[in-house]
């Protein structure tokens, strides 16, 4: 559809201006990640995301905030393919999630909550065997594995089985696992949790690499702390709904508090960690 209109516009030279129009329109698009239109998932009479309207920009490293039962995971889960919404739509790159599925995997990659690694395998063959389902081949698999390895703090560990991981390092695998094929959009449920001070921040400079190759990256957490430390934006949810959207600080300078914490109390009249 999309280049259909691009062909025309190089071909018609009669109809220039409509078709510079519609040009733009193609432009406008593929400036947006992910476009999420209406979106709501109900679990038998649960509400889990209520008309969720959301777009995320190329490049953008957005989070998504909220207390446990908020509809993080489920939100992440609806937008990488692996759960149907009750309705609406997500796009990614102008692809429809549900329907253009082959296209969409090919872009992202994947950390989600429960970590999904082979326990009798060892670090570097769980992510050779990623590799391979990508379809990558074995040169790239091996420099892609040291890179993340390394990058991941677990080169010492990766001819270990991750059966006899720490919950961490598993954590840190799923990260790796995640980029082993360089995507060009990443989701992360709650990449950080049960990470040592340390891995944290490597972990969130590993991030921030990403994002400064030019990636785009979805993430959830309830530590308000990395909210602020990576987002370029972030959406608080509250009980499936958006309650806020906006850069850190703008949010927090809007509603007269100190830190993203607040944000959250001042919105809520509830603390966040109380729920945890
Ligand atoms: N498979 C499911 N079946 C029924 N209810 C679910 C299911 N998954 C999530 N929920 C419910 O949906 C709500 C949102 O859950 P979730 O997306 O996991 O929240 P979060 O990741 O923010 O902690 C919760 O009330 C949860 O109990
Ligand atoms: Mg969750």
């Amino acid at each position: 559809m999309r280049l259909q209109f691009l062909f025309f516009k190089f071909t018609s030279k009669h109809e220039t201006k409509f078709f510079a129009a519609k040009s733009l329109t193609v432009i406008y698009m593929s400036e947006s990640a992910i476009k999420i239109q209406n979106l709501n998932k109900k679990f038998e009479d649960k509400l889990a995301v209520e008309n969720l309207n959301l777009e995320v920009a190329k490049g953008e490293l957005f989070g998504l905030l909220g207390p446990n039962g908020a509809g993080k995971t489920t939100t992440i889960n609806i937008l990488c393919g692996l759960i149907k919404p009750t309705s609406g739509t997500v796009q990614i790159h102008g692809f429809d999630v549900q329907n253009d599925t082959q296209k969409v995997k090919e872009l992202i990659g994947v950390c989600i909550q429960e970590t999904a690694i082979y326990p009798y395998l060892s670090g570097k063959e769980n992510l050779e065997l990623f590799g391979k389902l990508y379809g990558m081949n074995k040169k790239a698999i091996k420099e892609r594995s040291n890179l993340l390895l390394n990058k991941m703090g677990l080169a010492d560990d990766a001819k270990r089985v991750t059966a006899k991981y720490s919950g961490g390092m598993k954590r840190r695998l799923s990260l790796a696992l995640a980029f082993i094929h360089d995507p060009q959009i990443a989701f992360l449920d709650e990449p950080t949790v049960a990470m040592d001070p340390q891995s944290r921040h490597a972990v969130w400079d590993f991030i921030k690499e990403q994002k400064n190759k030019g990636k785009t990256i979805v993430l959830t957490t309830h530590y308000m702390e990395e909210a602020q430390e990576l987002c370029d934006r972030v959406g608080i949810i509250d009980h499936g709904k958006l309650i806020a959207l906006g850069v850190p600080s703008e949010l927090i300078a809007k509603n007269h508090v100190k830190n993203l914490e607040e944000v959250f109390i001042q919105l809520t009249g509830r603390n966040i960690r109380e729920e945890l």
